[in-house]
């Protein structure tokens, strides 16, 4: 890093979109810094949309993004040359190889010289780790290498700012850890944007977080913050397999153990009347529950009698 350099900032203000009638993004706040930023979220609660429109690929019907203080939709081929985005759906040529794709990628993006398109190619192919694997057709590659590729043409460029959006889906556990630490890694000289609807994505490698829940953001803050949503919430209790249905429909079970013929159930909300439930501290996940979930968790309070 440059002394004195500033540093980068995304910052999102009053940002709406609206389809029609449907609210995407309802009047959403933050600022981003230099690292991994998580955003966090169930299905439909505007993360692509989001992340469309710091692209500049959608315009917001409403509010503005600066990045380090310049408007993007007013300064789009400027925010373009230092953006890196890995859609949701993200298609590749199943019939090229990585060299072929990122080649291919590179004429896209302006890259003239045949000799500064081989240095980028072997640049982001070796930081990737798919640089041993170039020649291999991307048909036969698995999910994680394809979205590693997928990371490989985001890179083009050295973009200051890599949007991903839901990389994780469809991947087994291990190509999973690796990909986090691949993001991680990236994210030393970079504001790295991850957006995903699964806790654990986030877990070990974002620091700063955001939660949107239909088109809300309904938290912002660390790892340590959004679990406390839950401190004092989570229970943990013995039951027999007749009581878990009424449990059920009572609580909101987070996860159910089979031990010596009963069932240990965590749950969160309310302590269970008649229920002997000791109080355990919660994990990040449970957070996210306890605040995505917290309408229905009200509901289920009047009722929670067993
Ligand atoms: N092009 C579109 N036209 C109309 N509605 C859309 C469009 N894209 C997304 N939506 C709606 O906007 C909301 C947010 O969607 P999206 O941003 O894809 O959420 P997420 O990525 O968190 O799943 C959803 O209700 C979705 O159905
Ligand atoms: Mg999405």
């Amino acid at each position: 890093m440059i002394m004195g350099e500033m540093d980068m900032e995304l910052a999102i203000k009053s940002l709406t979109k609206k389809y029609g009638n449907i609210m995407a993004v309802d009047n959403i706040s933050l600022t981003i810094s230099q690292g991994m930023f998580g955003l966090l979220g169930p299905n439909g609660a505007g993360k692509s949309t989001l992340m469309q429109i710091i692209t500049t690929l959608l315009k917001p019907t409403a509010g503005q993004v600066l990045f380090n203080n310049l408007d993007i939709q007013e300064n789009k081929p400027t925010l373009r040359k230092q953006l890196g985005y890995l859609p949701q759906e993200f298609g590749l040529y199943k019939k090229l190889n990585a060299w072929e794709f990122t080649d291919f990628i590179c004429h896209l993006k302006g890259i003239n010289s045949k000799k500064a398109r081989h240095i980028e190619i072997e640049r982001v192919l070796r930081q990737v780790n798919l640089w041993v694997n170039r020649k291999q057709r991307i048909h036969g590659y698995s999910g994680g290498m394809k979205r590693r590729l997928g990371i490989a043409q985001a890179l083009i460029g050295n973009p200051k700012l890599l949007i991903v959006d839901e990389p994780t889906a469809g991947l087994d556990p291990e190509e999973r850890i690796r990909f986090r630490n691949l993001l991680t890694q990236l994210s030393g000289e970079r504001i790295v944007i991850l957006s995903t609807h699964i806790v654990s994505d986030i877990e070990s490698c974002c620091n700063q977080l955001a939660v949107l829940k239909q088109g809300k953001l309904i938290f912002t803050g660390d790892q340590q913050g959004l679990t406390k949503k839950a401190e004092g919430k989570v229970w943990k209790t013995r039951v027999n397999e007749q009581d878990l249905n009424t449990m059920n429909a009572n609580a909101k079970i987070v996860s159910t153990k089979r031990e010596q013929g009963y069932l240990v159930i965590r749950y969160l909300g309310h302590r269970l009347l008649g229920q002997e439930s000791i109080q355990v501290k919660p994990t990040l996940e449970d957070g996210y529950m306890a605040l995505t979930q917290a309408a229905a968790m009200e509901d289920s309070h009047e009722t929670a009698v067993l």
